[in-house]
């Protein structure tokens, strides 16, 4: 019922921006703002409804694998949590994630933390993998690798470069404004901000970041995680890292 009525008026009030986005005399500056915020309205309405359906829906919670912000690279055996779909657990995990404590065998998430801003959310989400963890339950975390990006800046790599824009950005429409090194390095801290087919990058990490953040969760023996093509997207092999830590 409170999901209905919120859906409602997040709807009437999308409308409205919606309406002006559709104004062409709109500024730049404000097109963006109201571009980010239509997607944050999306995103809210995506949790209020995928946590009422959720709620309705689920059964007994223990022994769970689980996978978030795994977008469509779905895994069997897995609940493949995400704020859109095809997950089977829709909600913003920036707001915790609604699983009991010590559920839950193992969570993997590639290419996501980036996409949560620092501090609040990706410390509340390190957290929250830790408490729905089981003891000696691990969680596996895999980022873009920015020390590479900075170091195959400063080096002036030019490997990394053709390689970054073969992997990352080949089929997308921003190659016309890969004109220096700075550019790509740019385009590794903050993605496509600009366009709203791209999810805006918050935060870089290295491996010692990752670590110091399991760590200060409460996980150990934190270590490299060796990539696993069974779990992990092929397309992510090259140019990111991946850790491993343990409740
Ligand atoms: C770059 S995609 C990565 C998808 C997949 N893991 C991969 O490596 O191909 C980031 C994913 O995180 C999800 N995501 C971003 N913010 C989220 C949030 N606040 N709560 C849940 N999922 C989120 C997005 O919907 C998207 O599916």
């Amino acid at each position: 019922m409170r999901a209905k009525h919120l859906s409602k008026k997040i709807n009437k009030f999308k409308k409205g921006v919606d309406e002006m986005l559709g104004d062409k005399s709109i500024s730049h500056g404000m097109s963006r703002a109201l571009r980010h915020l239509r997607k944050e309205l999306l995103l809210y309405r995506n949790h209020v409804e995928g946590l009422e359906r959720w709620t309705g829906s689920r059964g007994e919670l223990n022994d769970l694998n689980v996978q978030i912000g795994g977008g469509a690279h779905l895994l069997d055996g897995y609940l493949n949590i995400d704020i859109v779909p095809p997950a089977d657990l829709i909600c913003d995990v920036r707001e915790g994630l609604p699983l009991p404590n010590s559920c839950s065998n193992v969570v993997f998430s590639e290419h996501f933390l980036e996409h949560i801003d620092y501090p609040v959310s990706a410390k509340k989400f390190i957290f929250e993998c830790h408490r729905i963890l089981k003891r000696g339950g691990q969680l596996i975390i895999g980022v873009p690798d920015s020390e590479l990006a900075v170091m195959s800046y400063v080096k002036r790599n030019k490997n990394f470069y053709k390689l970054a824009i073969r992997s990352w950005y080949s089929k997308r429409n921003c190659l016309k404004d890969f004109n220096t090194y700075i550019d790509l390095l740019n385009y590794h801290f903050r993605d496509q901000d600009d366009d709203k087919k791209y999810n805006p990058h918050f935060w870089a990490y290295d491996y010692e970041k990752i670590v110091d953040m399991m760590r200060r969760s409460g996980f150990v023996k934190i270590r490299r995680w060796k990539f696993d093509n069974r779990i992990a997207n092929s397309k992510r092999k090259w140019g990111s890292i991946y850790v491993c830590g343990e409740k």
